[in-house]
């Protein structure tokens, strides 16, 4: 991502054109299950799975999490076996551990309860900025920006002439300027707006700014290198024989959900063939991150899912 040039000004009077984004949310708006709901438990639930995973896999997993694990204290009590399996589907496996950790914290300090400040939320496990931020606006009421990645591409062309589809704003300019722009008194759809305008209208490539609510105004409307996929490699992700570790991962994390194996045993099992030298490096990775259990017995490595 080539940083934009910071030309865009900081304070901007957007006042006029709130009205633009917020009458095509009120027709265009995704019936999604979390935004049926403020409270914060819930929401923190659907912000998490959505890191990295679409919001038509999350739809799929949400309501039997909730069902599984309705509160904090729930969660908090259950077994990490079983919290695993409820996530198995979803990708990266770590953020459910990560999410009970957090779960934990505040069953057993905080009397189950999360706190309404942005600050004190990112001290618990696996909140960040953006989570934080999210939280606070969504199930707290609080009137904040929140920027994820479809936000920031968003105000990147809005103020400025981009030179190529992926250009970003640096992340700091981007806050900057959503929090100048952040209608006070509609900040809950301001942001649920964003969201579902980069994520059907004003998207990475090819975006639609026939569509856009504000082609008018927007810096870099119906420009053509909006229309070219971006040369930049992606970055690559650790891989064995073609087959990403995230997927061995999964894969091995489903198998153990049936039950323990002895390494051999694990190892034909997989449906990408690993060396055995790269087998043991994955799995005591995920020892590392709380998945599984490694024990040795009678000469043979046992391999289990995390019990506690
Ligand atoms: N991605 C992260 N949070 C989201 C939300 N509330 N709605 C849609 N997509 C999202």
């Amino acid at each position: 991502m080539t940083p934009a040039s910071p030309a865009a000004k900081r304070t901007i009077d957007f006042r006029n054109h709130h009205h633009l984004l917020l009458e095509w949310y009120a027709s265009h708006r995704r019936d999604l299950p979390w935004r049926r709901t403020r409270s914060p438990y819930r929401i923190l639930i659907s912000e998490i799975m959505l890191q990295q995973t679409q919001v038509a896999r999350v739809t799929l997993y949400y309501r039997d999490w909730l069902r599984l694990f309705p509160s904090f204290r729930a969660l908090a009590a259950a077994s990490k076996r079983d919290v695993l399996q409820a996530w198995s589907g979803l990708g990266y496996n770590s953020r459910a551990l990560r999410l009970q950790s957090l779960a934990r914290i505040v069953a057993d300090q905080q009397r189950g309860r999360l706190p309404a400040d942005t600050i004190l939320l990112q001290q618990l496990p696996g909140i960040g900025k953006y989570t934080a931020h999210a939280l606070g606006c969504f199930a707290f009421g609080l009137s904040l920006p929140v920027v994820d990645v479809n936000a920031r591409r968003i105000l990147t062309r809005l103020f400025s002439k981009v030179t190529a589809a992926d250009e970003m704003l640096d992340e700091k300019c981007a806050w900057e300027i959503a929090a100048s722009i952040l209608p006070r008194d509609a900040a809950y759809d301001w942001n649920q707006a964003l969201m579902d305008l980069g994520a059907g209208t004003c998207t990475a490539v090819n975006p639609v700014c026939d569509a856009c609510p504000f082609t008018d105004r927007c810096s870099s409307s119906h420009l053509p290198v909006l229309r070219l996929r971006s040369v930049r490699t992606p970055r690559k992700e650790p891989s064995f024989h073609g087959v990403p570790r995230r997927i061995v991962r999964g894969n091995i994390l489903k198998i153990l959900h049936a039950q323990s194996r002895e390494v051999a045993e694990l190892r034909s099992s997989l449906s990408v063939r690993l060396r055995r030298h790269e087998l043991l490096a994955v799995l005591s990775a995920m020892q590392r991150d709380g998945l599984i259990e490694v024990r040795k017995l009678r000469g043979r490595i046992l391999v289990s899912i995390a019990s506690s």
